[in-house]
């Protein structure tokens, strides 16, 4: 385990002296198999794995989870071991931001929608804390999951903006056997809500089916926020049918698009999404 930043770059340089590729994979822990997925896939195509587990205030906003985001730093260890990690960067929030930012990022684009219409600035704290990592660890390639497709659209979006000399390789969706995308916060849901979650992604696959026949896509997203509000307690944040990277208003005409919703439940919010290829 790594906590100090010059000790991360002292690493990377090492691996880049020795002509040693880097696959970098960032995370805010609490591992789960989709995390792990991005963690072969970088195992696969790069000679060293570089984990990040830390949970980024700068991303979240003053009435969300950051103080109760789920943490085993034991566990994720004992993970990244299994997975053959060859370095899990660690750091303190003190470490990272020692005092208040004087520059910080601001995302442009891909923004003002799905989650970051209602998450204020929390796209600004992924790129802010993003640069920095990258700058740190030096990687050849990172990994993304396509689980947070609009944090791979912006990622996508500042990596080539401010080139950084780095592939991003997205990754798809990790789930449960029912569907359910594999998340850290789902062990915040009731056993109730646990049930009713697996609506999400079949409401997700109704709608690509709908759309793959040509249907309205106004009444598509009517159809389906009544059907999740149907079959779940939460509240519909959103039910968005986009194109991809874009994500800006879909026309029939789009190469690839994107079905994305999210779901309040009392104590987490859900996000899910599939990208389909109209043609
Ligand atoms: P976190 O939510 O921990 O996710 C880390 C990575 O795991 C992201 O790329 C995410 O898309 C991916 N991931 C999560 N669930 C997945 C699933 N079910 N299948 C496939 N991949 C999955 O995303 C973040 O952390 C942060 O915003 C971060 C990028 C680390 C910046 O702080």
């Amino acid at each position: 385990m790594i906590k100090s930043i010059s000790e991360m770059s002292a690493f990377s340089a090492e691996a880049k002296a020795e002509r040693r590729s880097i696959g970098f994979v960032p995370t805010m822990g609490y591992l789960h198999e989709g995390h792990a997925s991005l963690l072969e896939q970088s195992k696969k195509q790069n000679d060293f794995c570089i984990l990040s587990i830390f949970v980024n205030p700068l991303q979240f906003g003053p009435n969300e989870d950051f103080d109760r985001y789920p943490r085993d730093f034991e566990r994720d260890e004992q993970v990244a071991r299994n997975y053959g990690v060859d370095a899990v960067f660690y750091p303190d929030v003190k470490e990272m931001y020692p005092s208040e930012p004087s520059v910080t990022m601001r995302v442009n684009k891909r923004v003002d929608t799905l989650c970051g219409r209602t998450r204020e600035g929390h796209f600004d704290g992924v790129a802010t804390v993003l640069t920095k990592l990258f700058h740190i660890i030096s990687p050849d390639r990172v990994y993304f999951g396509m689980k947070d497709a609009q944090q791979v659209a912006v990622v996508q979006g500042l990596i080539s903006d401010l080139n950084f000399p780095v592939e991003l390789v997205p990754c798809p969706t990790v789930r449960e056997e029912d569907g359910l995308a594999k998340s850290s916060r789902n062990v915040y849901l009731s056993e109730r809500e646990r049930q009713e979650a697996p609506a999400l992604y079949r409401t997700l696959r109704e709608a690509a089916e709908r759309l793959l026949e040509r249907e309205n896509i106004t009444h598509i997203k009517e159809k389906m926020v009544e059907y999740l509000e149907k079959q779940t307690s939460g509240k519909v944040d959103y039910f968005e049918i986009l194109s991809y990277p874009e994500l800006e208003e879909a026309h029939e005409t789009d190469r690839e698009m994107i079905i994305a919703l999210a779901v309040q439940f009392k104590n987490a919010r859900l996000i899910d999404n599939i990208t389909i290829n109209p043609d």
